[in-house]
Parts: C-alpha cells; sequence; structure tokens
C-alpha cells in the first residue's frame, strides 16, 4: 500500500491540543490503509540547542504520547529520526539542489530567525526544511499528514523531488501530497484565537498540553477569550474564539459541528465552555494513564522504537543507494 511519513519534534514536555487535533488523529486514523512511519524528529529539535538531558527525555515522551494516542507499532513503524543516518545523508544530497534564496523564502524559518537574530538563528534552522524534505523522500512517501503551518514544507519538499526527477530522470523521487484535514488543520490560542496554538506561545494559558494536570487544562478552557455578542454560532471569521471551542468540542467528540451548535441554541458562552472542559478533561484523563504506563518501562518503549529503527533503515538505505547512485556518487559496496 502507498506509504505515509510524518513527524513531531520533541521540542516540549508534552504535545498540545494543536499537534493531537492537527495531525496525531490523522496518523491513527490513516495506519491501516496505509503502510505508515512515523517519527519523533530529534535532529529537528537540535536547531534550537535544546539541553541534552531534556532532549533525551522529550524524545521519550513524545513516542510516549504517539503509543498512547493510538500509533500502533504492529501495524505502523515508530522511530527515532537519529537512529536512521539516511535522514542526514539524504538531506545533504538534497541541500545541494536547493537554492539559497528558495530556503530563504520559508516563512516559518523568517519568522523564527527575526526572532533570534541572525547570531542567534543557526545554519540547522535554516536548513531545518531540507532535512524534512529528506526525512519524506528517502520512503517515497505518497501522504503526508499534517497541520496548515506545513504546508509550505511540503511544498518546498515536492519541487525537490520534482527538480531531482528532472534532473536525474523519472522514478528518482516520489513527489508526496500533503494530508490536511480542513476543520482541524489549524487550532488556535485560547488566548488568542486569531494565533495558532504553539508551544512557542507568549503565554501558557493559552495552550492545552496533553499531559497537563486535568484541574489547569478545565481551568483554561473556562477561561478561553470568546468573542463579543453571546449566540453560539460557527463564524470563523467574526467569532473565531467560539469557532475554535466548536471545532475541538467537534473533534473530541466526533459530532457535526451544527449538532452541537443546535444543543447550545439559547444558552451563553458560559455553558459550552463548562461542558468542553468536561469533554476534554474525560478524554485526557485515560490518556495521560496510557503515557505513564510506557514513561514507567523505559526499556520496553526503547526496544519499540529499536524496532522500528531497523525497519525504517531497510527502506531508507534502499532510496538512499538509489538515490545516490543518480547523483553519480560511487556505489559503496
Ligand atoms: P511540529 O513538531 O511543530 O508539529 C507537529 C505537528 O502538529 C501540527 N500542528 C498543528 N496542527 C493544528 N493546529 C495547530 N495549532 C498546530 N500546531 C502544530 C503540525 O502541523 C505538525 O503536523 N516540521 C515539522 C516536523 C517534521 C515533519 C517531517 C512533519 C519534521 N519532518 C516530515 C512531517 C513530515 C514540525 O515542526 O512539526
Amino acid at each position: 500500500s502507498p506509504r505515509i511519513f510524518s513527524g513531531m519534534q520533541p521540542t516540549s514536555d508534552s504535545l498540545h491540543l494543536g499537534n493531537y487535533l492537527g495531525a496525531l488523529t490523522q496518523w491513527v486514523a490513516l495506519q491501516d490503509a496505509y503502510d505508515a512511519l512515523y517519527c519523533v524528529v530529534d535532529l529537528h529539535a537540535l536547531t534550537v540547542s535544546p539541553d541534552p538531558v531534556q532532549l533525551r527525555e522529550r524524545t521519550r515522551r513524545t513516542a510516549a504520547q504517539y503509543l498512547a494516542a493510538g500509533v500502533d507499532p504492529e501495524r505502523s513503524i515508530l522511530f527515532v529520526q537519529s537512529h536512521v543516518a539516511e535522514h542526514a545523508e539524504l538531506s545533504w544530497l538534497l541541500s545541494c539542489q536547493t537554492g539559497f534564496g528558495e530556503a530563504g523564502r520559508m516563512t516559518q524559518f523568517k519568522d523564527k530567525s527575526a526572532k533570534h537574530g541572525a547570531e542567534g538563528t543557526t545554519v540547522g534552522l535554516f536548513t531545518y526544511p531540507i532535512l524534512m524534505a529528506a526525512d519524506i523522500l528517502l520512503y517515497d512517501t505518497a501522504l503526508v499528514p499534517v497541520g496548515e503551518d506545513q504546508r509550505q514544507h511540503l511544498e518546498l519538499t515536492r519541487d525537490l523531488a520534482e527538480r531531482l526527477n528532472k534532473r536525474f530522470g523519472d522514478g528518482t523521487a516520489v513527489v508526496p501530497d500533503a494530508h490536511i484535514v480542513k476543520a482541524t488543520a489549524k487550532i488556535y490560542d485560547l488566548q488568542d484565537p486569531t494565533a495558532k496554538m504553539s508551544k512557542s506561545a507568549a503565554s501558557p494559558n493559552g495552550i492545552i498540553e496533553l499531559l497537563d494536570p486535568p484541574k489547569t487544562v478545565a481551568k483554561r478552557i473556562r477561561s478561553a477569550v470568546t468573542d463579543t455578542g453571546s449566540e453560539i454560532r460557527f463564524d470563523r471569521e467574526n467569532q473565531p474564539g467560539i469557532a475554535n471551542l466548536l471545532t475541538i468540542y467537534s473533534a473530541l467528540t466526533g459530532r457535526e459541528v451544527d449538532a452541537i451548535v443546535a444543543d447550545y441554541a439559547g444558552k451563553g458562552y458560559g455553558h459550552l465552555k463548562v461542558d468542553l472542559a468536561d469533554v476534554v478533561v474525560e478524554f485526557l484523563a485515560p490518556f495521560q494513564e496510557r503515557v505513564d504506563g510506557y514513561l514507567s518501562d523505559p526499556a520496553s518503549l526503547d526496544a519499540v522504537l529499536e524496532d522500528g529503527a531497523e525497519r525504517a533503515r531497510a527502506i531508507a538505505r534502499a532510496t538512499l543507494d538509489r538515490v545516490a547512485d543518480r547523483f553519480g556518487l560511487l556505489p559503496r559496496r
């Protein structure tokens, strides 16, 4: 079956609800119909110089959250990026096919480098999307389930794949499609419903981390910024706060937004928030229990990751050999 690849950076102790609804639930839903690889992209996390002890811890925690969400290592390949050296190798080949200006146009790079300044911005942050393209092309990936914020990186990946095919012949790379589910492609910050929910938000109050204590989560939802007016409607333009809450409500319960809106006819924002807080807490409690289970047995967790790396390596090696040969590198024996 066609292949999917996706990954998340282990840059915080917990994933947030945007990561979960924008990407992780899609990963779980797609793993039966596709040949799936799900990766903890620790090399990408290095671009912001994390503390080594913390990085190791967060890499395991991220993997545990994939498992707790329902990624099944029997059906999918679950692994850590740095365990498959071919990611870095292909990234070099691709970086020699990427224009300096082309890489400089990536909006995430522009945002992050503006924030950190020229001296605080690593070269790794600049080449980050090329490593991401390598992740994807290394597995001849057809489909990449991600949130809206990754769209431009996917476009670059497609451009690179097409360039390779043009330059080195058809079949050098598979051109991947992004899989971005419109309803949940962008979950917004609870305190600023025009900004995406993000690990690097100014205040933690707008973020729901999957491993936050339930009390904190409930409080944050109850104090979410809502709009003027009081009618509960789904109107992204004029009522972005309520639209965001309805999106989360719908995604976690599987109920249509319209049905939820109908339930709250004539009721105020407060009702919706109190109920949504319950919905989120009910989802998080068993999720957190599962994460704790995986983290309490790091040896088993590491064994799952090692097995995944072994399976990933076999695919990666074959692709890299093929591509390197097309580039004119002398075959290794
Ligand atoms: P990362 O770690 O920032 O985010 C992981 C995934 O979560 C999605 N996401 C969101 N979706 C909806 N609403 C939000 N507020 C929200 N915030 C984040 C992201 O779109 C992503 O799907 N560059 C990637 C990691 C990566 C990757 C790859 C992804 C490296 N190599 C290869 C796919 C394929 C990133 O930084 O994701």
